[in-house]
């Protein structure tokens, strides 16, 4: 039976296939390829036929995991059959079809349904960046530089947990430093008077092999990874000190819970809200809003268009204000390219100078 034969009525609605096609279609249009885009590309075109056993492991998905945002679950997609049968991603030879390379994917599939659906089931993309803290260090050592208080920081979402202790290493920041432009130059290395940091993610808490699975078949990421982990072992990261805990963003409850009890007047969220859907992204961002302690700052850097266009967003929530500060675009999610001030950057850094 060829995949447009399949008629069966999917118990998910075809609508919320719909949207997964449009996601696996838009990152299939990314500019950009480090490795996923062909195979991006491939579950837009098996979505549009319907494809029987591509349908089945996304019902499957969505119904585990119906918080889960569109564009996250493709990347879930190609991470876990990645994981069971790398050579989907190798580069097919000249003249395969579309068609072949979907009868590829139907047949692993239907080997290996069983593990790919249990992985999305379980786990995020926890791909975790290693340049991500720039921004961050030079917003929150501009908005603390009054030293009237000392900063209780988490970093939701952390992934590898790398970002709440590369804060405050001064040899990365100058390093990394040299490959992002600023409009008016590099800003000065200021650290942020820390009283307690900490990583949160959701149990099982990723590990190195998780994050290596995340990261994308090729060259670029093989290189990006080494970095990730060269960065890990310099020794002003190795000796912060960062408490890890596994907490779920989506049960409010214990995510207000903790951020009160340790009192956490700072939160960070790299990469992490494009991954929920845009009600659970209000309710966590809710939640921050009524348990930070004061003066409660939070700094999001968010992909741009959920991953589909090169770059990111930062902005700054604080307390009490009712909109965020939007305050950069970064050319590059790995934040390498240049820093473009957005509509927000001067009247903040004129309360908060960068210096
Ligand atoms: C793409 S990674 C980003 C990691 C890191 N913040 C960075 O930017 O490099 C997103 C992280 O958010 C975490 N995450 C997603 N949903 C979550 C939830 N409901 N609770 C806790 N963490 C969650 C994932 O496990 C993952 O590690």
């Amino acid at each position: 039976m060829s995949p447009h034969d399949d008629k069966r009525p999917t118990t998910v609605a075809s609508n919320a296939i719909a949207r997964v096609q449009q996601a696996a279609a838009d990152l299939g249009g990314h500019p950009q390829d480090h490795g996923w885009r062909e195979f991006y590309r491939l579950i837009a075109y098996g979505l549009e036929l319907r494809s029987p056993g591509l349908v089945t492991v996304l019902e499957s998905a969505m119904t585990a995991r119906p918080e889960s945002g569109a564009t996250h679950l493709v990347t879930m997609l190609g991470i876990a059959v990645r994981a069971q049968a790398p050579e989907c991603f190798r580069s097919p030879p000249t003249g395969h079809s579309p068609e072949q390379r979907l009868a590829v994917l139907e047949a692993v599939l239907d080997l290996h349904a069983e593990p790919v659906a249990a992985t999305i089931a379980a786990r995020q993309n926890s791909f975790t960046g290693t340049r991500r803290f720039l921004l961050p260090q030079v917003l929150l050592s501009a908005y603390f530089a009054d030293g009237d208080h000392e900063v209780r920081f988490a970093d939701i979402g952390t992934g590898l947990g790398v970002l709440p202790a590369q804060l405050n290493a001064a040899d990365l920041y100058t390093r990394f430093s040299a490959d992002l432009r600023w409009p008016q130059g590099v800003p000065a290395f200021r650290p942020i008077p820390f009283a307690a940091r900490y990583g949160l993610d959701r149990d099982p808490l990723p590990d190195r092999a998780w994050v290596r699975a995340c990261y994308g078949p090729s060259v670029y990421y093989r290189e990006m990874y080494r970095e990730l982990i060269e960065s890990m072992s310099h020794p002003q990261v190795r000796e912060a000190e960062v408490k890890y805990a596994a907490v779920d963003l989506l049960d409010t409850e214990a995510l207000a819970e903790f951020l009160v009890r340790e009192r956490i007047n700072a939160v960070n969220l790299s990469y992490v809200l494009y991954e929920l859907s845009p009600a659970n992204r209000r309710r966590v961002l809710d939640t921050l809003g009524a348990s930070l302690v004061a003066p409660g700052v939070v700094t999001i850097t968010e992909p741009e268009r959920e991953l589909t266009q090169p770059g990111c967003t930062v902005l700054l929530i604080e307390s009490g204000r009712e909109k965020p500060w939007r305050l950069a675009r970064v050319s590059d999610g790995h934040f390498k390219g240049a820093v473009t001030p957005l509509e927000d950057f001067d009247a903040f850094t004129e309360i908060h100078p960068i210096v």
